[in-house]
């Protein structure tokens, strides 16, 4: 008959299963101060005594079919402390004669279990990724390794600090050496999105703003149409003070007026005009004649 787990250890196991269950979900120790959390802990632990007492039963009548010596035997085992018998069923021998003892009680189609010692190795393997387990979590609870919070704050502050500095050293594009590219739509996109729309409609169709997706235009200054729109959002209209001088007034960085520029280029170059017939505004200017 083998030894049972004292129950204050069964309780034990539920707490820290408790435990770790709810700092899982609320992520702060905070529940430690609801009643929900020492209510569920109260009641776990009754069922555990519960749970223990049926076994106690359990127990007793089994004791009555022992041998006197299997009950001598029995008594003897049951003096030694938990613990002490845990590790020391780690070095036990497996002897065949024991076979009834270690036999347990269920069995199908006549197939029965036996509950053999673990082989070394696999103990050996067991304990080591439990210690392991414990230095982790007491560490992580505890310290700053391998914790993802502070790990991304880190990584967080380098990045920002990397892109201060690339923007430090990196002055914005002017009108001079800003250049379309097509990586830079996107980004285009949002500033138009953010800043334009209100006035030039969606996809630069028109609306208070002239239509940016034909080839008509008030305001030529420039020679290609990138560097024309560049001009019009950092300059703004001359004639109409409804569109602001975006990047002389400080609202728009280089960065931004070059991004909304390829975009204003790729809506106007790289796709169908939007006509009146589709919604777009009425072109309004004269016919542009860019170069490349
Ligand atoms: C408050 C309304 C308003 C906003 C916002 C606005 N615009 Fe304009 N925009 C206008 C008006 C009105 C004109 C026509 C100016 C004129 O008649 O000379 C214009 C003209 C232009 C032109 C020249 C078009 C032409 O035919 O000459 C470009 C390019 C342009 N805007 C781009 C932009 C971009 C890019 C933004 C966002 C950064 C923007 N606008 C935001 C109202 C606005």
């Amino acid at each position: 008959m083998k030894q049972r787990t004292p129950v204050y250890i069964t309780i034990l196991i539920i707490l820290c299963i408790l435990y770790i269950v709810s700092y899982m979900f609320v992520q702060d120790t905070s529940f430690l101060t609801s009643p929900y959390f020492w209510g569920t802990a109260l009641i776990a632990a009754i069922i555990a005594l519960i749970h223990h007492s049926i076994g106690d039963l359990i127990e007793n009548t089994k004791f009555k079919t022992l041998s006197d010596e299997e009950k001598k035997a029995y008594l003897e085992a049951k003096k030694v402390p938990y613990f002490k018998g845990l590790y020391e069923s780690a070095f036990k021998k497996q002897s065949a004669s024991e076979e009834k003892d270690i036999l347990i009680d269920h069995g199908f189609d006549g197939i029965m279990e036996l509950d053999n010692q673990l082989p070394k190795w696999w103990l050996g393997l067991f304990w080591f990724g439990v210690s392991y387990c414990l230095v982790y979590m007491l560490s992580y609870a505890f310290t700053d390794f391998a914790h993802q919070t502070p790990e991304y704050d880190a990584e967080y502050k380098a990045q920002t600090a990397s892109i201060a500095e690339y923007v430090k050293n990196t002055p914005p594009p002017t009108i001079d050496n800003a250049a379309y590219s097509p990586d830079n739509i996107e980004a285009g996109a949002e500033v138009f999105k953010t800043n334009c729309v209100s006035c030039h409609g969606d996809g630069g169709k028109g609306g208070i703003g002239p239509n940016l997706t034909d080839n008509t235009w008030i305001n030529q200054p420039e020679k290609t149409l990138f560097k024309n729109v560049f001009h019009m959002v950092e300059n703004g209209s001359p004639n109409n003070p409804t569109m602001q001088a975006w990047g002389k007034n400080g609202v728009l960085t280089g960065f931004d007026i070059q991004n909304v520029a390829a975009y204003v280029y790729h809506i106007n170059q790289e796709q169908k005009p939007i006509t009146p017939a589709e919604g777009g505004a009425a072109p309004q200017g004269t016919p542009a004649n860019w170069e490349k």
